[in-house]
């Protein structure tokens, strides 16, 4: 298929990029570059050895959007542009509606002129809010405890109301646990700009010293440990899980379905701190803090749907997430010019 992906440029992007080329699949990445650098576009050549084309563009531009998609004549759209930090998201919530919800409805409605009725869409496990109980499946209440989350419900919202009313839709929306690592040649990989939100980037820098010592939110939620529990899934997986939607929902008869894309198993902060420690032989020196506003004490997927349905399941374990992380942090440190994914 000819696929359009937007934000392809980025972190989860540029992962699926590799994983459709390698599987035959022509690719072009649509992406403004606000939170990614051209220049993983040669990285992607590197892996893949072939060139994908990167346009660069607003998915709020519908005309640049429609160009792009006729000019491929494209067949699929899978849909990561997006602004995605939670506290960022709090301190200014119209640009997250601004660029997330009315960014999807501009690239609704470009696909709808230019005849295009297959996507993909990333959601997140945010979708489910405080969980109800564990693990999480699909139909699980949904709610939002913050306006990031809001503006992934709003969009699955939409499209369930497009999909309604156009049963010639074919949509996957697929909610992401908590993504890690890096592709195993350590060429691409999450490096966020500033100081990292999320608990393995910020782990993998303090391991190369580039931040002195992780603070450990809360030691004492009600987990074996005390920490904080989540579903780390490798990007690698992850990947791979959209090459598994767009396949099943090419040839499903239901105009929209949503998938949970996770491990099953959830790890605590602590447990991931002493992997990626012996994985790579190294330090991570930390201190207990208090707990991070709106965090819950666990967090983890039933993978079980997206497994019956799809054939998909995660593959990787800790140690392969833990050491292509650190590969691409090695990658970083080595480079004079990082061309890494600026997250
Ligand atoms: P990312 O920031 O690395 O990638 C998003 C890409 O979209 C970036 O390259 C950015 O430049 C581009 N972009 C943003 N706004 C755009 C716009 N208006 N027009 C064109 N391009 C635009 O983030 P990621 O981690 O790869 O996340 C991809 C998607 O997955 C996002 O929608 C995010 O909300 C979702 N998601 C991410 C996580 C996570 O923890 N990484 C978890 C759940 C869901
Ligand atoms: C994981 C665990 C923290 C940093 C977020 C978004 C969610 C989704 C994925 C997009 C928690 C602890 C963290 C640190 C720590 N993104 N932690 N010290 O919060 O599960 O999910 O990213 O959709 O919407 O909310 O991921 O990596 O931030 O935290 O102790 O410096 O690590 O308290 O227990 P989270 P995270």
């Amino acid at each position: 298929m000819r696929i359009l992906l937007t934000g392809g440029a980025g972190y989860i992007g540029s992962h699926t990029a590799v994983a459709l080329a390698a599987t035959g699949h022509e690719v072009v990445c649509f992406d403004n570059l606000s939170n990614s650098r051209a220049e993983v576009m040669d990285q992607l050549e590197t892996i893949t050895g072939q060139s994908i084309p990167l346009i660069v563009g607003d998915i709020r531009d519908r005309t640049s959007l429609e160009q792009a998609m006729q000019s491929h004549a494209i067949e699929a759209v899978i849909h990561f542009a997006g602004l995605k930090a939670v506290g960022e998201a709090v301190a200014r919530p119209l640009i997250y509606y601004d660029n997330n919800v009315r960014g999807t409805l501009s690239l609704i409605e470009a696909m709808i002129a230019c005849s295009v009725r297959t996507l993909v869409f990333s959601s997140s496990a945010t979708v489910y809010g405080e969980p109800q109980y564990l693990p999480l499946d699909e139909i699980h209440p949904t709610s939002a405890t913050n306006p990031y989350g809001r503006t992934k419900l709003m969009i699955e919202e939409m499209l369930t109301d497009i999909a309604a009313a156009d049963p010639d839709w074919r949509i996957a929306v697929l909610r992401y646990f908590n993504p890690v690592g890096a592709h195993e040649s350590g060429l691409i990989g999450e490096d966020p700009n500033g100081i990292p939100n999320n608990l393995m980037p910020f782990i993998s820098r303090v391991a190369s010293g580039r931040l002195e010592r992780l603070s450990v939110f809360g030691d004492d939620y009600d987990t074996p440990d005390g920490t904080g529990v989540r579903d780390y899934i490798h990007v690698t997986d992850l990947a791979a899980g959209h090459l598994a939607a767009l396949g099943a929902i090419s040839s499903h008869n239901e105009p929209i379905s949503t998938w949970n894309l996770g491990t099953g198993q959830g790890y605590s902060v602590l447990e991931m701190v002493r992997a990626f420690e012996r994985v790579n032989g190294v330090c991570v020196p930390y201190q207990i803090a208090d707990r991070r506003p709106g965090d819950v004490a666990s967090c983890y997927a039933s993978p079980d749907k997206a497994k019956a349905e799809l054939g998909w399941e995660a593959a990787l374990g800790l140690e392969d997430m833990c050491s292509s992380m650190w590969r691409f942090e090695r990658m970083l440190a080595t480079s004079n010019s990082p061309q890494a994914t600026a997250t």
